[in-house]
C-alpha cells in the first residue's frame, strides 16, 4: 500500500472537517466535492453561498450536504471577532480591526480552527504561503513542546531502496530561510515526528545534512549542524538522528559505512534534514524534477494543522493535502 493509500484509509477511519477558506474556487470545489463523496473528510466552504453554488454548477461539482459559510453573515463572526481582538490587542489590533478582519476568508477559517469549530485548515490554490502561514502563527501558534512551525516534504521516490519503501521526509522546505542552530534540531524533531505520525514510519532515523561528513571539512556553517546535532541530542534523547553528513553518506550504505563509520543513521537515513532553507527547497524540486518523486507538503509544530498548497495545485493535490490535515488532526 503506498503512503497515500495508507493516509487515505486513515483519514476515512475517523473523518474530521476541514476548513477551505478559498470556497468559490473552482479546483477548491470540485476537491470538496470529492472529500465529501469518498468520506475523506468533512469540507467547510468558505464564501458567498451563491458564488459557492455557481462555482459548482460551472465544472459539474455536486456539493449538496457540504457547508458553506459566508462570514459577513455568519452568527459566529461577533464571537470571532471578540476571541481575535484579545489574542492580537497587545500587538495593535482593535476591536474595529478584528472586526473587519474575521471577514476575510482565511483569517474566519483560521478562527474556526483555533476555537475548535473546525480540526484544521488548507489553502493555497489562490493564495501565497505567507498569506496563510502568517495568520496561522499570529492565531494557532506553535505546539506547546515546538518552539517553531516548519515543514515537511514527503518525497515518493521510484528508487524502492531509499528510506522506506522510496519514502524519505525532507525538512525545511518551505518556512525558516535560515534556521539557527536550536531552530534547526526542533526542524529535525519535528520532522521525526511527521515521518512517525503521518508516515507510519516505525523508526524514523534522521541525518543533519551538510557539505562535511563528521568533522571532513572546517567551517562556521558545519559549526552549526554540529551544533544543532547535540541540541536535538538534548530534546529528543531516544531519537536516531547522526551528522553532520553530506547526502550520498545519509542515504547510500557503502558511503555511509565509509563515512561515518559506526553511525546508526549513516546510509539508512529515511528523515533528511537540511542545513537552510535555499537547501531544502532547491532539493526538493530537484529529487521531483530529476529524480522523478511525486511529492505532498505538509506543515509541523503548529498547535492545530494548517497546510499550504501551491498555486498551480489540481484538484487531487488538494483531496491529498486535505487528507493529510485530517490525519494530523487524529493525534
Ligand atoms: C513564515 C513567514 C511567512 C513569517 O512571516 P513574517 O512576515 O516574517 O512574520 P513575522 O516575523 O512578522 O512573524 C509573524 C508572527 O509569526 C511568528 N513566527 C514567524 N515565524 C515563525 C515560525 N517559523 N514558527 C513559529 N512562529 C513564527 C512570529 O513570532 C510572529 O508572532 P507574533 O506576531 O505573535 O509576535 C516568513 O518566515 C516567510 O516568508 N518564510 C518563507 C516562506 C516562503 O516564501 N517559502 C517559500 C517556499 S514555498
Amino acid at each position: 500500500m503506498s503512503m497515500l493509500d495508507k493516509v487515505m484509509a486513515k483519514a476515512r477511519a475517523d473523518v474530521k472537517s476541514i476548513v477551505l477558506p478559498e470556497g468559490d474556487e473552482e479546483r477548491t470545489v470540485e476537491a470538496a466535492s470529492i472529500l465529501n463523496r469518498e468520506g475523506l473528510a468533512r469540507p467547510i466552504l468558505i464564501g458567498s453561498k451563491d458564488k459557492i453554488e455557481a462555482t459548482a454548477a460551472k465544472v459539474g461539482a455536486d456539493i449538496e450536504g457540504i457547508e458553506t459559510i459566508d462570514p459577513a453573515a455568519s452568527p459566529k463572526k461577533d464571537e470571532y471577532a471578540a476571541l481575535l481582538y484579545e489574542l492580537r490587542k497587545n500587538k495593535g489590533v482593535t476591536e474595529e480591526k478584528a472586526a473587519s478582519m474575521v471577514q476575510d476568508p482565511m483569517y474566519y477559517g483560521i478562527m474556526m480552527v483555533k476555537t475548535g469549530d473546525a480540526d484544521g485548515l488548507v489553502s493555497g490554490a489562490i493564495h501565497t504561503t505567507g498569506d496563510m502561514l502568517r495568520p496561522a502563527l499570529q492565531i494557532i501558534k506553535t505546539k506547546p513542546e515546538m518552539k517553531i512551525v516548519s515543514s515537511s516534504f514527503l518525497m515518493d521516490c521510484p528508487n524502492k531502496d531509499l528510506g522506506e519503501d522510496g519514502l524519505l521526509v525532507y525538512a525545511d522546505c518551505v518556512v525558516m530561510p535560515n534556521p539557527t542552530a536550536e531552530e534547526l534540531a526542533y526542524i529535525a524533531v519535528a520532522a521525526a515526528d511527521t515521518a512517525k505520525k503521518l508516515c507510519g514510519f516505525e523508526e524514523p532515523r534522521v541525518a543533519m545534512l551538510s557539505f562535511s561528513s563528521k568533522g571532513s571539512a572546517k567551517h562556521e556553517l558545519v559549526d552549526k549542524v554540529q551544533q544543532a546535532v547535540a541540541i536535538a541530542h538534548e530534546i529528543a534523547p531516544g531519537l536516531l538522528l547522526d551528522g553532520e553528513m553530506q547526502y550520498d553518506c545519509a542515504i547510500v550504505p557503502e558511503i555511509g559505512k565509509s563515512k561515518a563509520p559506526g553511525s546508526p543513521v549513516a546510509g539508512r537515513a529515511n528523515v533528511l534534514v537540511f542545513p537552510d532553507l535555499q537547501a531544502g527547497n532547491i532539493s526538493y524540486k530537484i529529487t521531483q524534477r530529476v529524480g522523478g518523486a511525486d511529492c505532498f507538503a505538509v506543515l509541523q509544530g503548529l498547535n492545530k494543522p494548517c497546510n499550504d498548497l501551491s498555486r498551480g495545485c489540481s484538484v487531487q493535490d488538494i483531496v491529498n493535502t486535505v487528507a493529510m490535515t485530517a490525519v494530523q488532526a487524529q493525534e
